[in-house]
């Protein structure tokens, strides 16, 4: 039988061998790693809302008005009312009939793909799409189709033959790329076909749309969005998934989302940081944040704060991951299998925390490489 040191000795010399480093004092835009302070460009706290004392203040007070923890699943115990409160002011931002959370993205998409569809429908991918969104389609059991990456062409050939419920899953932002998804041209499709349309936004909340919801609402497109999902552990500092959908849609999903029926609520104070965190991002402040996290974005010539330095092999890519770590820089090298065979790059992420001459020390450093 195969052992796990073989499978590890195998990820070694393949140049993909993962582990977990300690870190502390994790203050954008500042983090300490093996006892060294680092400039961090490797997080997805892109307004660097997560050590903001908003969140902190309401989520200590959740902490001392609920306690802990939730006790049990929702349907099981009741329901919290700021659960309640954070899906109302969720699907007002995202101008849907309703809203559910979940305790992360990954659990969102697990749940609520899987009670789309099933056994006799079509799944359509992006060949980009994060990992949960490939699992959850998998988990489905509907058959997964997927398409090149942004390629409008294919995706239309697919929708053409597919049958059963048909639903089209993508990203606004790439997670790995930082580039956009067509969405207009994507939903032009959808309607055409009878389809229906799963879109992730990530990257986007925060980050995209003149309320910072994203790019749906950059385009003007929520309603045509048929599921509108997200993260809260990202640009909004806190952590859970949402998904944003009409009334009937969130009904079933109350009944048929496993993920949600059958775990145990996040913790209360979890939910009371991510609605500080939605009450912040339309502030004076968070449009102030929100706009200099453009600012930094134009002047690396990208959409939006994801940065990607394709370098190809592992190794390399490695290398240069730890020669930046040794100017002073915290920049992941990014590997197969979490991006295709040979594409192995650096990802900086941007955040409102960093200051200009942050940004301008990492551009020579980067020059330097
Ligand atoms: C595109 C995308 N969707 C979903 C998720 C999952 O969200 P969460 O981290 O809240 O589980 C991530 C996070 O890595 C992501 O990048």
């Amino acid at each position: 039988m195969r052992k796990p040191e073989d499978e590890l000795t195998d990820l070694e010399q393949r140049g993909l061998l993962r582990g977990l480093r300690s870190i502390s004092n994790p203050n954008l835009p500042t983090v300490e790693l093996q006892g060294r302070k680092l400039i961090n460009f490797s997080s997805n706290d892109y307004l660097g809302f997560a050590q903001h004392p908003t969140l902190i203040e309401a989520a200590t007070k959740a902490l001392q008005d609920y306690g802990a923890g939730s006790t049990a699943s929702r349907l099981i115990c009741g329901s919290l009312d700021i659960f309640h409160q954070l899906e109302e002011k969720i699907a007002t931002l995202k101008k849907t009939e309703a809203a559910l959370t979940f305790a992360n993205g990954f659990t969102t998409a697990m749940g609520i793909i899987p009670a789309i569809i099933g056994k006799s429908d079509t799944v359509i991918l992006d060949k980009l799409a994060h990992a949960c969104l490939i699992d959850a389609a998998k988990l489905s059991g509907a058959t997964l189709r997927i398409f090149p990456h942004n390629d409008l062409n294919k995706l239309e050939k697919l929708l053409t033959s597919s049958s059963g419920r048909t639903l089209i899953v993508t990203e606004s932002v790439f997670s790995m790329d930082g580039d956009l998804c067509p969405l207009s041209e994507i939903v032009k499709l959808k309607e055409k076909n009878g389809a229906l349309l799963f879109l992730d936004e990530a990257h986007a909340i925060g980050v995209l749309g003149q309320t910072g919801q994203g790019l749906a609402e950059k385009l003007n497109l929520q309603d045509q969005i048929d599921f509108q999902m997200g993260t809260l552990g990202k640009s909004l500092g806190s952590a859970g998934g949402y998904l944003a959908a009409s009334r009937p849609w969130i009904d079933l999903f109350i009944n048929k989302a496993r993920s949600l029926v059958y775990s145990t609520a996040p913790p209360p104070s979890q939910a009371a940081a991510s609605l500080a965190a939605l009450n912040l991002l339309n502030s004076p402040e968070g449009i102030e944040r929100r706009s200099r996290l453009k600012t930094y974005s134009d002047s690396f010539a990208s959409p939006t704060p994801i940065i990607p330095k394709i370098i190809g092999e592992n190794r390399s890519a490695l290398a240069a991951s730890d020669s930046l770590h040794k100017s002073g820089f915290l920049v992941p090298a990014i590997r197969y299998p979490t991006i295709p065979r040979g594409t192995a790059r650096l990802r900086i992420t941007l955040s409102a925390a960093h200051s200009t001459e942050n940004l301008n020390d990492l551009k020579e450093a980067l020059a330097l490489l």
